[in-house]
């Protein structure tokens, strides 16, 4: 059963100590908190959260409530709603390549407290999966590595987005031929690995972490996957403007636990969507959102989106 809670911040109380599900739990059970990320992992117990699988605010800015206010506006500020070619409404995009010289440090600086935050609060070879882009993933990358992190790969997802690609702003028809970047078909997500005490195997047997799981005992975990934009009845049941797909998430919720115990966290939850594949595959897990409308979204998606059968997970 769900367990949601207010925020230290929201409800004025002291900050409490972050419980994660207990060990008598139901396989599946999940605690969905409105609260600020970084307030939450303060108060966290240390070392009880065996991964971490997040699509974090990467650009920052996009998530600040006078650039939702402007993106539900339809105007101005970091989300764009790309051109309409075939007659269909498109969804708005936030557009990173605005980032100025401030916004890169302030990410930077996001992504070292993030890290140092998270090495506290996980088990020794504990794994994050960290959604990013190509851009900025190297503000992603040397944070967490700088904070004792290994990196351990990068997951790449084919996907076909509508960022990227396009001519020179007011002066397409000059330059007919010129992309100013390319045409984004791929995302990545860095893989780090807090460092394991001792060999992979003792790491495991004590904190059942260390390692990846495998899809199945013949096929190792790989680090390539295809997975469209969520779709009709995922984004009907949440429509969140970053919703990641149920297929891409629990793939890697599930890689993410060796041996399938243990709770994983996603600090930057949303609509939800990885509690909701971390229910799906009957692992425990902890979502923290600080916005109060994707807070209400998440409760009420994280039910119905992890009822949805996948081929792969029937
Ligand atoms: C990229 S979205 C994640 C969307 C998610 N992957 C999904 O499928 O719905 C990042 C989310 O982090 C939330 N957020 C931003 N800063 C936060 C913070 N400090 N603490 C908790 N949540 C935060 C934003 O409101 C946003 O919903």
């Amino acid at each position: 059963m769900p367990r949601a809670s207010q925020s230290p911040r929201q409800s004025s109380a002291a900050p409490r100590a972050a419980v994660a599900p207990k060990p008598g739990d139901a396989a599946g059970s999940y605690e969905i908190v409105k609260t600020d990320a970084f307030e939450w992992l303060a108060a966290a117990e240390p070392c009880s959260i065996h991964a971490v699988v997040t699509d974090p605010p990467y650009g920052l800015v996009e998530y600040h409530p006078d650039q939702l206010t402007k993106m539900k506006n339809g105007r101005g500020g970091v989300w764009r709603i790309p051109p309409a070619f075939d007659g269909r409404k498109r969804k708005p995009l936030p557009r990173f390549t605005v980032l100025t010289e401030k916004d890169r440090t302030s990410l930077a600086a996001f992504f070292k407290d993030l890290a140092t935050a998270l090495q506290r609060v996980l088990v020794p070879g504990a794994h994050v999966f960290i959604a990013t882009n190509p851009l900025v993933s190297p503000f992603v990358y040397t944070p967490f590595m700088e904070a004792g992190f290994e990196k351990r790969g990068e997951i790449i997802r084919i996907v076909h987005t509508l960022r990227g690609g396009d001519r020179p702003k007011n002066a397409h028809e000059e330059f007919a031929e010129v992309s100013v970047m390319p045409k984004s078909c791929w995302e990545p997500w860095g893989l780090f690995r807090k460092p394991c005490e001792g060999r992979v195997q003792d790491n495991l047997r004590k904190y059942k972490t260390g390692g990846l799981r495998r899809p199945s005992e013949n096929e190792p975990f790989k680090d390539l996957i295809h997975a469209a934009p969520a779709r009709g009845r995922e984004r009907e049941i949440a429509p969140h403007p970053s919703l990641k797909p149920q297929r891409l998430l629990r793939r890697l919720v599930r890689a993410s636990l060796p041996l399938g115990e243990g709770v994983v966290l996603d600090p930057f939850m949303g609509s939800g969507a990885t509690i909701a594949a971390a229910t799906a595959l009957g692992v425990k897990s902890i979502g923290l959102e600080v916005d109060s409308s994707y807070f209400k979204m998440a409760t009420a998606a994280i039910p119905k989106l992890a009822a949805l059968t996948l081929p792969e997970y029937p």
